[in-house]
């Protein structure tokens, strides 16, 4: 339409559907809402089930074929942009609370550090040993801390009188049971459960009523060794048990095996090592004690297994048990075996 009067071409926009401005205005309110509160307000007022748009709804089915896509198309976006709307201020006043709470924070302070742990100097001593005689194909084997009189000495061909069976040297149950003062019962159990061959190592904790002091423990730990096969001799015994020493004390270690007693053993010796690693030096030092398994001890495992699987004609083979506290109390250098049980984190800490 030319205005002439104003010499200006008024092109008047065509009215705006009543959807329209329920949207423009419904946006220009939301946008004034001043809290979360006020927001929900405005949300039951517009899209709630009798809000204004959700009014419009009801109303598109009174419209004839012809309107309703038109108004259809006008109710759905005016519902998206009164949504979107909404969720663009929820999130502005979510992040103005956030905001607000950091603000409290001092990022100058200090932070409490987090503890970083390690392995416990036993533990690790456990895991270098038996990852050396993994390596020579020893499997772990495991046997319980309570036993039998039995699996302790009797099998072990340990006569009756001993002095480890004595109630001064071993912890006993009410029911007779006992702490084992040893782990070599788990060679006991292993050769029961199974036939040969055998090349197993069992570390654990045992247990002796002595006096407790700098070296002595009523609980320690060892590493028990079990090699059954046919013709296995001292010579494998002492080329195990050296390749052993050497891979965890180095390669310039000296090992001597010298003849001692053990019951379940026959002949028997106590391993002594010398090594420049060690503080102390050039001192022999007792580690372990080994021999080749006793025939005795075979028969009382068939005895128990009710067959002749462990034939002392056929088979042979070697033990050994090694002080795995002691062991680390050297490599270590550690002064005190009671260290280890203390829990003192002055002491713990040097071995992270
Ligand atoms: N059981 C012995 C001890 O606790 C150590 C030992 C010696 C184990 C000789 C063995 C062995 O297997 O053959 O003192």
């Amino acid at each position: 339409m030319l205005d002439v009067a104003r010499g200006t071409l008024n092109v008047r926009p065509p009215m705006a559907h009543p959807l329209e401005d329920l949207r423009t205005s419904a946006v220009a309110v939301i946008a004034t809402a001043t809290d979360e509160h006020a927001l929900e307000t405005l949300r039951v007022r517009y899209l709630g089930k009798s809000g204004s748009i959700s009014a419009w709804g009801e109303r598109m089915r009174t419209l004839s074929n012809e309107e309703r896509p038109a108004v259809g198309k006008l109710l759905n976006e005016a519902r998206s942009a009164v949504t979107l709307a909404i969720e663009c201020a929820a999130a502005a006043f979510r992040s103005r609370g956030e905001t607000a709470s950091l603000a409290n924070i001092d990022v100058s302070l200090p932070g409490t550090p987090a503890e970083i742990g390690a392995l416990h100097p036993l533990t690790q001593m456990l895991d270098r040993t038996i990852a050396i005689f993994r390596r020579m194909g020893f499997a772990l084997a495991e046997g319980p801390d309570i036993e039998t009189e039995w699996y302790c000495f009797d099998a072990l061909n340990t006569a009756p009188d001993h002095p480890a069976r004595n109630e001064q040297d071993t912890f006993y149950l009410p029911d007779g049971r006992l702490l084992r003062t040893h782990t070599s019962t788990v060679q006991i159990r292993t050769m029961q459960s199974a036939p040969p061959p055998i090349r197993v190592i069992a570390p654990g904790a045992a247990y002796r009523r002595d006096e407790v002091d700098a070296t002595h423990s009523a609980q320690f730990h060892q590493i028990e060794g079990l090699y059954v096969d046919q013709e296995v001799s001292v010579g494998d015994l002492k080329g195990t048990l050296e390749f052993f020493f050497r891979e965890l004390l180095g390669a310039q270690t000296e090992i001597r095996f010298r003849p001692h007693f053990f019951p379940f053993t026959e002949p028997s010796f106590e391993v002594d090592v010398k090594s420049r690693a060690l503080k102390g030096g050039e001192k022999w030092l007792e580690l372990c004690g080994c021999g080749m398994v006793h025939p005795a001890v075979f028969e009382e495992v068939n005895g128990a297994r009710g067959d002749d699987a462990y034939d002392p004609e056929k088979y042979s083979g070697f033990a050994f048990g090694v002080g795995m506290d002691r062991l680390a109390m050297i490599l270590f250098d550690i002064p005190d075996i009671r260290l280890f049980a203390q829990n003192d984190l002055r002491f713990l800490r040097q071995f992270a």
